[in-house]
């Protein structure tokens, strides 16, 4: 069950983690390169696996996960925003984990990633986790079943109702998978690949013979395809659990809405007398609410600010955020933004970092917009 524990960002830790020690000691494989196109333009700068979930970058739940199943010795793949991604984990310490950083020469697929690591991962069984890739109830149970186990590759799946925009796979009687295929046109199933994947030493033989599929990527279904026709076992397990592939802003905010689903109250900031906080709310230390309500699940950050305003379910305001005289619900707010003064609610929407939504008194009457290159605006006549 995943939870969070208490107000600080770092506290928040996965809850499922088993302690128990795996028979095969596996490393960790973190990809947190890509382009995050879909997310543009917050990504146009910035990592795609730093955008917030509930106050806290999606990638950061990736490694608790990892380091929850036993799994501290964690290489992350990077691209063109490896230093934000440096920057943000650091050498893993406050994770628990100790952390290898392996740049990737150019986004060529997620088995370029493997060839990228294959000196550090040595001979060693991995996990290999997308950094954008977002699980409840974690991976230990799976790591155990695969570090237990002998196969050459695991990986899990989830009936999805539109199969075409990932990999998808067919599996026999006995669940051993015996057809993987990168997103179909034609669905052979309705079982996704989801971004979390188990390998041992025998994927190396295969990934050096992979060639460029039409995407131009080495895609990681032709590499555990290039398992099964070299008759090794791959297994697989149905998840039940929810997950999410965030690459997208509704996945975001889902996402959001999970997380902040689980929360207990802590309220830590400031709380004035005319105001209202209702249901499951995390008011970080140092913000401040006066004369405002805010029905939870939500979490306001450090050091925000709420005067007159109305915050409801599903919202997480970042750090450092101020809200004057307006409403918002179902959404995410980055890091030391503005809104104010806006009479209609504001829902359903990702808000980037240093943004400014304001009315204004200006004449003509007009919106006057300053907005990034594939940003959408939604407007209410
Ligand atoms: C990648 C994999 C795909 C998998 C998906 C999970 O897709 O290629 O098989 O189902 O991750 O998130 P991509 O994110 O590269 O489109």
């Amino acid at each position: 069950m995943l939870g969070l524990t208490n107000c600080a960002a770092d506290g928040r830790n996965w809850r499922d983690g088993s302690g128990r020690l795996p028979m095969r000691r596996l490393k960790g494989l973190v990809l947190a390169g890509g382009k995050g196109s879909r997310l543009r333009p917050l990504t146009a700068t910035g990592a795609k696996q730093l955008v917030p979930v509930a106050n806290k970058p999606v990638l950061y739940y990736a490694l608790e996960q990892l380091v929850a199943a036993g799994i501290t010795e964690i290489g992350i793949v990077t691209g063109d925003t490896g230093e934000q991604v440096s920057g943000a984990v650091g050498d893993g310490g406050r994770f628990g984990a100790e952390v290898t950083y392996l740049p990737q020469s150019a986004p060529l697929g997620l088995a370029h990633a493997i060839l990228t690591a294959r000196e550090w991962l040595a001979d060693d069984p991995f996990c290999m986790f997308l950094g954008d890739n977002f699980l409840m109830g974690g991976i230990a149970d799976h790591a155990a079943r695969f570090a237990n186990g002998a196969a050459a590759a695991q990986i899990l799946l989830k009936p999805v109702a539109d199969p075409r925009a990932f990999g998808v796979a067919v599996l026999d009687a006995t669940g051993r998978v015996t057809r993987l295929v990168e997103k179909p046109n034609d669905p052979i199933s309705d079982l996704a690949v989801i971004g979390v994947y188990f390998f041992g030493p025998e994927v190396h033989q295969i990934t050096p013979t992979l060639v460029p599929s039409a995407r131009g990527e080495l895609e990681i279904t032709d590499a555990i395809e290039g398992l099964i026709r070299a008759g090794y076992d791959v297994h697989s397990s149905i998840i039940n659990d929810e997950w999410i592939d965030t690459g997208k802003k509704d996945d975001m905010l889902e996402a959001n809405r999970l997380v902040l689903g689980a929360i207990d109250r802590c309220i830590e900031g400031t709380v004035d007398g005319d105001s209202t906080v209702v249901g499951p709310v995390v008011i970080e230390a140092g913000a401040v609410v006066a004369g405002s309500t805010v029905r939870g699940p939500a979490i306001i950050g450090a050091g925000a600010r709420l005067t007159d305003a109305y915050v409801g379910p599903f919202t997480a305001i970042g750090p450092g955020c101020t809200l004057t005289s307006c409403e918002i619900e179902h959404s995410i707010v980055l890091e030391r933004s503005v809104i104010r003064n806006v009479d209609c609610r504001i829902a359903d929407s990702l808000i980037g970092r240093e943004v400014t939504v304001a009315r204004s008194p200006l004449k003509p009457h007009a919106m006057r917009l300053m907005i990034g290159d594939h940003s959408m605006v939604d407007v209410v006549s």
